[in-house]
């Protein structure tokens, strides 16, 4: 292909991949298959390899950048980033609107929620993405251009042409169902993480490393532009021309005639909060026509026409009466403010998770204080900080222990780390929790071995790692409290019978750092062994599709550690299955599936087995390389993305008929 029809073909598949990106990700309706966006893609990849010279910054394959960044250069925004005054209750509301009235006579408004996120600024150039910028002080932010990039629903090149140099604003955010799924693989992978949904849209931007950044689930609403090169007549207006121009705009922002609409709006928004994916905190109410606006003005702070009416927090003070020491599976510690029982948001909370010392002492929180206690998003409840105008004098501050609270070790603070840790892999706290996770379902999925047996047998000695389940004998069980012959044989039974469990949970089950239940199928997939596993370099390991480097350092690094090794030959040893001959072209070889609702004849970790047993793969959350999604009773969000994506989905019935052939 000669220079000119390479342009022209390179022109015409990113148009073409542009609308589709906006039909997925803006109004979450694709039209085609994954497999034929990944061919475009790949096409296009291809051609601009061939021809790098016509490389562009808005080309789709632009979205995920190289190299980590030194630092954020700071840029200065178009126009000043005001911030809303805020109101906190209707009558406030309605003196905003006395000024309006007395200003500009009577007025519409627009009422939006108010997200709970990170503003940002995107600038853009003869419709191209120039620039994004944080807040900041609101005269001037980073430049987190490549970070903002990786969101989806942020264009690269603006659609149509009513908006070519614009600077639009927004609020980036993660989602909440997103936010916890990102804590949860967090915490077991020892990792620090986010107080709320908030921190973690801000804190994920703050990334120099964009490619750490497009594995975040965050997204973007828009709600205004400044430095438009026309303006519209209102804000309404705007708020469609952003939407045609291809941004991502919130559904729920409405149009209303007066102010007492306005408050009825803010009502039903308010009873809508808990229903959302995502969180707001308020709602923001705009005077609609943008000629009012100019004549309102703004002060230093504030715009004279637009407000925020803040809903009521899901807050309560209490009082802060200890702080107690956590140490987990990882040996990281964890302060956990144990609170006067109090209801939040009509829920009783007696435990808040402090995170880790940085931040008791960032909100100087000491042991007596009165404290405010917030719940989000149904998160975790929070301490958000302390009432110093209620202290007496009495209350202690808590100092950083220097020694592990279980075994007493040395505590050490791993640098570039928030958390400390205690660094003994022997510690019985850390211990309890590996041998927890090492009997969990998704684990080796020993049957009786609950958390209560796991504490009896290591504060009785009996077990010092996860190989000495293995040689426990029956009298050792019958020497501990509570149990009788029966118990006793069914637990040898089904510690017995779990040295069959395949080498995908043998694997997960180790508890490696950013080793989650994919990740070890994937690595199963590759090695046939322990053995072959424990051989592999750092290296080899990377090279395994989908698995990430962090993952492949934490594998290769926990092989090479002496007691591991001695621990998988124990396992081998004893009869623990740590080998498994794969046969070739296995029927479901690299298929993908992901559950969703109960099933009835079978169990999902049993499912999941006859899956993993013919080469297939269990993935938790629905993608667009999803092979089928099984759906089985009531069936949850993921069955409705399936299908929005078009994802092949079958019913039980189906589903067993697929793993029988
Ligand atoms: S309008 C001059 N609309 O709230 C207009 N802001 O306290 C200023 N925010 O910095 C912004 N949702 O980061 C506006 N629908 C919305 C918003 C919103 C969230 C954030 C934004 C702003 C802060 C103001």
């Amino acid at each position: 292909m000669n220079k000119n029809m390479a342009k022209k073909e390179i022109l015409r598949l990113r148009e073409k991949i542009n609308l589709h990106n906006y039909k997925y990700y803006v109004e979450n309706n694709p039209v085609i298959s994954d497999f034929e966006f990944d061919i475009l893609l790949k096409k296009l990849e291809k051609l601009e390899t061939e021809h790098p010279d016509l490389v562009t910054s808005d080309s789709p394959t632009q979205r995920v950048g190289g190299k980590p960044l030194d630092g954020f250069k700071t840029v200065k925004h178009k126009t000043q980033m005001l911030s809303l005054g805020n109101t906190y209750n209707f009558d406030e509301l309605r003196e905003f609107d006395e000024r309006v009235k007395k200003h500009v006579g009577d007025a519409e408004y627009v009422v939006e929620p108010k997200i709970d996120g990170a503003g940002v600024a995107l600038l853009y150039e003869n419709g191209i993405l120039v620039r994004g910028a944080t807040r900041g002080d609101g005269i001037q932010g980073d430049d987190i251009t490549l970070n903002l990039k990786t969101i989806h629903s942020i264009p690269l090149r603006l659609q149509g042409d009513k908006l070519r140099n614009v600077e639009v604003r927004g609020e980036v955010y993660m989602s909440i169902s997103g936010f916890k799924k990102y804590n949860k693989e967090q915490e077991k992978n020892g990792e620090a993480v986010f107080a709320n949904t908030r921190n973690a849209s801000a804190g994920s931007l703050r990334q120099l490393d964009s490619r750490v950044v497009a594995g975040r689930p965050l997204d973007i609403f828009v709600y205004c532009t400044s430095y438009p090169d026309k303006e519209f007549d209102t804000h309404d207006e705007t708020i469609q021309v952003l939407r045609k121009s291809g941004f991502r705009v919130n559904p729920l922002t409405k149009k209303v005639k007066n102010i007492e609409k306005a408050v009825k709006y803010c009502q039903k928004l308010e009873k809508l909060r808990d229903s959302l994916d995502y969180e707001i905190d308020g709602s923001v109410i705009k005077v609609n026509s943008i000629a009012q606006q100019h004549e309102l003005g703004s002060t230093t702070k504030n715009p004279r026409w637009a407000i925020s009416y803040k809903f009521a927090a899901k807050q309560s003070t209490t009082r802060l009466n200890d702080i107690d020491i956590q140490v987990g599976r990882t040996g990281a510690i964890t302060p956990v403010a144990i609170l006067e029982p109090v209801k939040v948001g009509g829920v009783i909370v007696s435990r808040a998770t402090l995170h880790n010392f940085d931040e008791i002492h960032r909100k100087d929180l000491r042991i007596g204080d009165w404290v405010l206690v917030e719940r989000s998003g149904d998160v975790i409840p929070q301490v958000v900080k302390s009432i110093s105008e209620k202290r007496t004098g009495s209350e202690k501050q808590k100092s950083i222990p220097t020694k592990c609270p279980v075994c007493g070790s040395d505590i050490v603070h791993p640098e570039g780390e928030v958390a400390i840790r205690c660094p003994n892999k022997q510690c019985p706290a850390r211990l309890k929790w590996r041998l927890k996770y090492f009997a969990s379902r998704d684990a080796m999925d020993i049957d009786n071995l609950g958390g209560q047996t796991i504490d009896k047998f290591i504060d009785a000695g009996l077990v010092d790692n996860v190989a000495d389940l293995y040689f426990l004998k029956k009298e050792d069980i019958l020497s501990l409290e509570g149990f009788k012959e029966k118990s006793a044989q069914n637990l040898i039974d089904a510690i017995e019978k779990s040295k069959q469990q395949d080498l995908s949970r043998l694997i997960y089950s180790l508890g490696i750092r950013h080793v989650g239940k994919y990740a070890a199928q994937i690595i199963a997939m590759k090695y046939n062994s322990i053995g072959e596993l424990s051989k592999a370099s750092a290296e080899d390991l990377e090279e395994i599709d989908g698995l990430g480097d962090k993952t492949a350092e934490a594998v290769g690094t926990f092989f090479a550690t002496e007691e591991n090794i001695e621990l998988m030959k124990r396992l081998r040893d004893i009869g623990v299955k740590t080998k498994e001959i794969k046969k070739e072209g296995l029927p479901l070889s690299g298929k993908k599936f992901v559950f969703t609702g109960g099933l009835t004849s079978l169990s999902r970790p049993e499912a999941s087995d006859l899956i993993k047993k013919q080469g297939g793969l269990v993935v938790s959350s629905v993608g667009k390389d999803i092979d089928y999604v099984v759906a089985g009773e009531k069936p949850g969000s993921k069955y409705k993305k399936a299908k929005k994506l078009g994802i092949n989905i079958i019913d039980e019935e189906k589903f067993r008929k697929i793993v029988q052939k």
